[in-house]
């Protein structure tokens, strides 16, 4: 009790710097949650507890899983090279290790596209401004650089269709791009595939009050959808820190996962139709708004996830949760992280209804952050904790809800699993708490070189991924690990001043091979996208693959839809 006290006594000398940082230029970062959600006041009570006698029993599974066949093209030296002998082109991404080649059967734009798509599209959609072209070639890590001569920018579906019906019959390969927040080298060209921008489609069309269903493009922001949401009541069951510039196309074509998963749930769940224009230039319309239809195979979900190499989708009908009005963060601090687990264990079972997330960082990942982003402190004494855990709960019952954390987090604290924590008294403290959450990718971008690794794992097993890369890279690299705990996402990341061959042949194939025997998944919210095509073998059967193999030559018999993305390249035959 006294320790918690103490904490709450930290947590009023805290607030002063906390409000002070409010005018900070980097809380206007457009990747940076909203705080549309808080509309409480965070009140302050301290509550009796009882002594928590709990102790958890851990019984650590070993699942040993053989590692399957894998396909691989052979490692290669850093940088670019595009047209070295004669026809055949390469690329070669440094922190990919990966090679590949421009396939022969893709044709090269010439002025006759253009004028086809202008005519279609009007001029000021048909883009080939070299500087917009950098942009749209390059992803949000500056790592994967495509060489595109068009972006193309359709305001509706019949445009999507029309480009798609016309580049099929000319073989010239797209790439289909959102917000251009990917983290896996999905969302730009590896060669000069034509890029289908869909942020002119942002329109919202319909929501229904009653059942709390949106229906709407897919360019519309994320965070501009949870806006409108917001003033209508409800919420997206969807939130990450690329928010404000990811697109719901390009959410439900990644199946984002995110930072409310752990309450909400995947996308396959939320999302109820979509309507998707297929290589050929078909328009299916899927775009059903019912929470029960049994008639027939249910294809959306082909397109949820699969990155866009099997249709673009052009519009979302999403299952939207009522807004709930009170919202409580905490901020904690756990001595190792088996307490770190003890305590997902407890929030699961004490919380139940109103956990809506429970994120997890070690001292090296928030390090990152205060290292590295302006105007970002820990709310905790420094250098005193291991790990960081911040638990979210999301109810209809202010006092009740408050009342249940604190009960929780003295009990927690009774028991050790935490060692110190602060609660948020108000919206600009919570949003401080989530900078330091969201803020880990954005201040690796700036440490240097990254090299990023997005696991599904047993949560008992996941930390110790984390030490064996430690001490196998040893003072040549910073090596931190967070992520979505609720969930069992652990976010690897190494960060190195440049990119290195010897490093990246120090974590690959170590990385996947551990995931593989602990049967994980080597993505787990990220995609394959360019960088981890080849890995699929992993985390899916040789026979699996086949199958989705022929569902995208079915799809796609001409390979046209993102190239070079999602499965083996090996896998990829075109006609
Ligand atoms: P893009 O990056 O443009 O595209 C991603 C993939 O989808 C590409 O393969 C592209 O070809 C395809 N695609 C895009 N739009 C369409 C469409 N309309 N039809 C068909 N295919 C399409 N991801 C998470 O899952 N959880 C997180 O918590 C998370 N946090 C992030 C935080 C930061 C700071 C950043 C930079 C990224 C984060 N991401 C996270 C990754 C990324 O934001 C998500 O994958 C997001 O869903 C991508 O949306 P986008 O609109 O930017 O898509
Ligand atoms: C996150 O959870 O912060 C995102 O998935 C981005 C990342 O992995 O760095
Ligand atoms: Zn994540």
């Amino acid at each position: 009790m006294e320790k918690w006290r103490n904490t709450h006594r930290l947590l009023r000398q805290s607030t002063k710097s906390l409000f002070d940082r409010r005018s900070h230029p980097n809380f206007q970062n457009s990747i940076h949650r909203s705080d549309s959600r808080f509309t409480h006041n965070f009140g302050r009570t301290c509550k009796p507890f009882r002594p928590y006698l709990e102790h958890q029993k851990w019984n650590p599974k070993t699942c040993f899983r053989p590692l399957r066949d894998h396909l691989e093209y052979p490692k290669t030296s850093m940088g670019a090279c595009i047209g070295k002998s004669g026809k055949i082109q390469c690329r070669f991404f440094g922190s990919v290790a990966t090679k590949t080649q421009r396939h022969p059967s893709f044709s090269s734009l010439n002025a006759d596209d253009i004028s086809y798509f202008k005519e279609i599209l009007g001029e000021k959609n048909v883009i080939q401004d070299e500087e917009r072209l950098s942009t749209a070639n390059t992803d949000w890590m500056r790592k994967y650089k495509g060489s595109s001569k068009l972006l193309l920018q359709p305001r509706r579906a019949d445009e999507v269709s029309q480009i798609l019906k016309y580049c099929d019959s000319r073989c010239l390969a797209v790439v289909p791009q959102g917000g251009n927040t990917g983290l896996v080298g999905g969302s730009v060209p590896v060669f000069d595939e034509v890029i289908i921008n869909t942020g002119s489609m942002n329109n919202i069309i319909s929501f229904d009050k009653v059942n709390g269903i949106l229906v709407c493009e897919a360019g519309c922001i994320l965070e501009n959808l949870a806006s409108f949401l917001d003033n209508q009541g409800f919420i997206m069951p969807l939130d990450l820190g690329a928010k404000g510039s990811c697109q719901i196309g390009g959410n439900v074509s990644t199946n984002a996962g995110g930072l409310r998963f752990v309450h909400y749930g995947s996308l396959h769940g939320n999302v109820l139709g979509l309507e998707a224009v297929l290589a050929n230039g078909t328009v299916l319309d899927m775009l059903g708004t019912l929470r029960k239809d049994n008639t027939g195979y249910d294809l959306k979900h082909l397109f949820i996830g699969s990155e866009g190499s099997l249709g673009i989708v052009t519009k979302v009908s999403i299952l939207t949760p009522p807004k709930l009005s009170s919202v409580n963060i905490a901020f904690l601090a756990c001595k190792d992280y088996l307490s770190c687990q003890n305590l997902l264990m407890e929030a699961k079972r004490k919380l139940g209804e109103v956990l809506s997330a429970f994120e997890f960082l070690d001292k090296e990942s928030v390090d990152m952050v205060l290292n590295h982003l302006e105007g970002v402190r820990n709310p905790l004494p420094p250098s005193m904790h291991n790990f960081y855990v911040l638990i979210e709960t999301t109810g209809s019952d202010e006092s009740y809800d408050k009342e249940k954390l604190e009960a929780f987090l003295l009990r927690s604290m009774e028991g050790g699993l935490i060692s110190d924590g602060v609660l948020a008294q108000d919206i600009n403290q919570a949003s401080a708490f989530w900078r330091i959450r969201e803020g880990v990718a954005e201040a690796l971008m700036k440490a240097g070189a990254v090299y990023k690794y997005d696991l599904s794992l047993p949560v008992e097993k996941m930390y110790n991924l984390v030490e064996e890369i430690r001490t196998r890279l040893g003072q040549s690299a910073e090596v931190v690990g967070y992520g979505h705990l609720g969930d069992g996402n652990l976010h690897l990341n190494i960060s190195t001043p440049q990119y290195d061959d010897n490093i990246l042949a120090q974590i690959e194939p170590f990385v996947y091979e551990w995931t593989s025997k602990h049967r994980g998944s080597i993505s787990a919210e990220h995609g394959l996208g360019l960088m981890k095509a080849n890995k699929i073998y992993y985390s899916k059967s040789a026979e699996t693959v086949q199958v989705m193999a022929s569902i995208k030559k079915l799809l796609d018999p001409n390979g046209i839809l993102n190239p070079y993305k999602v499965l083996p390249h090996s896998l990829l035959s075109y006609n």
